[in-house]
Order: structure tokens, then C-alpha cells, then sequence
């Protein structure tokens, strides 16, 4: 029968045996004699709990589990510091305690969730499906053709100076905008038109606190008979509120983009109390609906275009855009 002796001796064997072990393999025979599962002493001894009294129960049970553990727990020391490297201990719960135990709480699995940039995005998606709207993916190797010239951005265009561009050849390209879609969509569907193109693009930027070469951005389209100015900038202020809280001021002033006419730049104000940019948008020209082979006396449409992850900086608080790609668990595990 086990005794109070009998663990206490097996505990001062087995200390001496896991500090003299001078190997992995060593170690491993320590553990099999002490832990096996069909004849490790340890694992024998706990056969035997069913015969006990139930004082003996009481009395012995706890030193029992102890004694596991101990021995666990120091040949998995023992294991870190001979392979040199320092090992996370398993959770004592289920080590501690018979593993044919059906009612040992189990460990819970780490799952993952979604990156904060493709929450935003699909945030995005979120409130504008609530107007009617659709999206749509699309290329990120795109021809020229879409990603500049159908847009009014011509070979010689100096707004393309703003926008360092990837070539593969000439006439291809890595795209910069996803404003590219808004061509690609509109020649191959009739208006009415509601629909949103999230997608990744790419710059050949200098990589600094808020630039990256490659980064994600939300198009819109809508393309209707009466559609005005007023509509857009109705629909920007809803979506502010709805993504960055219901008392969200925005502020739009004019600016210029080639392909929409006119132009305008949107700011939110940060809590800060600071106007921060959040998209270009504007009222699709009536060239670019022309290049699509909609009648601009009778369709008009209006567009935007912006930054998940400038969304997602504003919204968390967040300074530094590489965090995104930098795979850092501390960051990630927030959202
Ligand atoms: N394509 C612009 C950019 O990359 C963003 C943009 C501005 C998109 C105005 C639009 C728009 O659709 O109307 O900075």
C-alpha cells in the first residue's frame, strides 16, 4: 500500500535522478521509469487510489498529485535547460490529474480573429450594405488602360506623379487605386449602380510612420438618374457617424481628382480636435462615364475612395501603420 514515506522517498530519488541527467535521452529514461504510462512508478501508484480507504484517500490524494506535478514539472525544466531553450509550462490543470478523468476541464484552443484592417473593411461593407449597396473584389495586376487612362489620367497626366507606380511592363502595372474597378464595373453593367471595391494597392512609397508600398483601400460607386452632390455628402456623413460614433462631425472642401468633377477631399474631427482626412470623393466626369459607354445626358454618378487602415488608425488610436503588417500578437490580440 502507498505510504506518506513511500512519496517522500520517491520525490528524493527523482530529484536526484532528473539533476543527474546529463542528456535528453537520459532524461527520457528518468521519465518513462517515474511517468510512463504503462509502468512509470508515479503511474502505478495512482492504480492503486481505487483499493485506498477513504481516510487514506484524503490523506494520500493531495501528495499523490503533488508528486506528479513535481516530477512534471522538473523533468520539463531539466528538458528547457539541457536543450537550452526555456519552455512555457503546460497548464497545471490538466497535468496535475489522471488524463483518463472525463471530467478535467478542458484547454480552450486558441482561435484567431480577424485583423483590425479586414474588421474595418468589413465594417465598411456593414454600413453600406444598409444602403443598398454590393462590392465587388478585382485585380491587382491591372492594365494602364483602367488604372489610369480610362480615369482621365493620361501618359503625360502630372497627377500620376502622386501616385509612384509599380510597372511590370508597359502598359501593365501593379494598381494604385482601386478607383480602377470603378471602370471595370461600369463597362460591364447597366446603371442603376451601388457598389463598393475593397482591395489592396500598391505605391512605391517610402515606408514611414504612415506609408507603406502596399496598403488597403474601399472604393465607392453609385451611377443613378438623379443623383446629386448632396446625396454623396449625405451618405459620407452617415457612414462617419455610423463608424466613428453618432455625434461625428465631418467637413468636405473642393480639391481635385481627374476623374471625378467636381472634386472634393472629407475630414472627420478627431477627438483630438484635429480635422483629420478620411477620403477623396466626388461626382463621377462625365468622360470617364462616357469611356464606359454610359450616356452622361442621362446617368450622372458620384465616387469615393478611402483608407481601411487610415479608418481603422483614426478609430483606435493608432500611430503607427506598420503595426498592420508587423504580426505582433500584442497588437493583433486588441481587436
Ligand atoms: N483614388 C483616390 C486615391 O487613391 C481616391 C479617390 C478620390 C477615389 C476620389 C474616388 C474619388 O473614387 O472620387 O487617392
Amino acid at each position: 500500500m502507498i505510504s506518506s514515506k513511500q512519496i517522500n522517498d520517491l520525490l528524493r530519488s527523482l530529484a536526484k535522478e532528473v539533476s543527474n541527467s546529463n542528456s535528453s535521452e537520459e532524461l527520457e529514461t528518468v521519465r518513462i521509469k517515474y511517468l510512463g504510462r504503462r509502468q512509470g512508478i508515479i503511474t502505478n501508484l495512482f492504480k492503486e487510489i481505487p483499493k485506498l480507504s477513504l481516510k487514506d484517500k484524503k490523506a494520500l490524494v493531495p501528495s499523490l498529485n503533488s508528486l506528479k506535478q513535481e516530477a512534471e514539472s522538473s523533468i520539463e525544466e531539466k528538458s528547457a535547460s539541457l536543450e537550452g531553450t526555456p519552455k512555457v509550462s503546460k497548464a497545471k490543470t490538466v497535468s496535475s490529474v489522471d488524463v483518463d478523468d472525463p471530467t478535467v476541464p478542458g484547454i480552450k484552443p486558441q482561435v484567431g480573429h480577424e485583423h483590425p484592417t479586414i474588421k474595418v473593411i468589413n465594417e465598411i461593407k456593414e454600413i453600406f450594405h444598409y444602403l443598398g449597396f454590393g462590392w465587388q473584389d478585382g485585380p491587382e495586376v491591372e492594365f494602364d488602360l483602367y488604372n489610369f487612362q480610362k480615369l482621365r489620367l493620361h501618359k503625360d497626366h502630372p497627377a500620376r506623379d502622386t501616385q509612384q507606380t509599380y510597372y511590370l511592363t508597359e502598359e501593365t502595372l501593379l494598381r494604385t487605386q482601386t478607383s480602377n474597378m470603378q471602370i471595370r464595373y461600369m463597362e460591364n453593367h447597366k446603371p442603376p449602380l451601388r457598389m463598393l471595391f475593397p482591395g489592396r494597392v500598391y505605391r512605391r512609397e517610402q515606408i514611414d510612420a504612415t506609408h507603406l508600398p502596399s496598403f488597403y483601400q474601399v472604393e465607392g460607386l453609385l451611377v443613378d438618374k438623379k443623383t446629386t452632390m448632396s446625396d454623396l455628402i449625405g451618405v459620407i456623413d452617415f457612414f462617419a457617424k455610423k463608424m466613428f460614433g453618432k455625434k461625428t462631425k465631418i467637413r468636405v472642401y473642393g480639391h481635385h481628382f481627374p476623374y471625378t468633377e467636381p472634386s472634393i477631399e472629407v475630414e472627420v474631427l478627431h477627438s483630438s480636435g484635429r480635422w483629420l482626412e478620411i477620403m477623396g470623393a466626388g461626382m463621377v466626369h462625365p468622360e470617364v462615364l462616357k469611356n464606359c459607354r454610359i450616356d452622361p445626358k442621362v446617368y450622372r454618378g458620384w465616387a469615393f475612395g478611402m483608407g481601411p487602415e487610415r479608418i481603422a488608425m483614426l478609430k483606435y488610436g493608432i500611430g503607427d501603420i506598420r503595426l498592420f503588417y508587423s504580426n505582433d500578437l500584442t497588437f493583433l490580440e486588441q481587436f
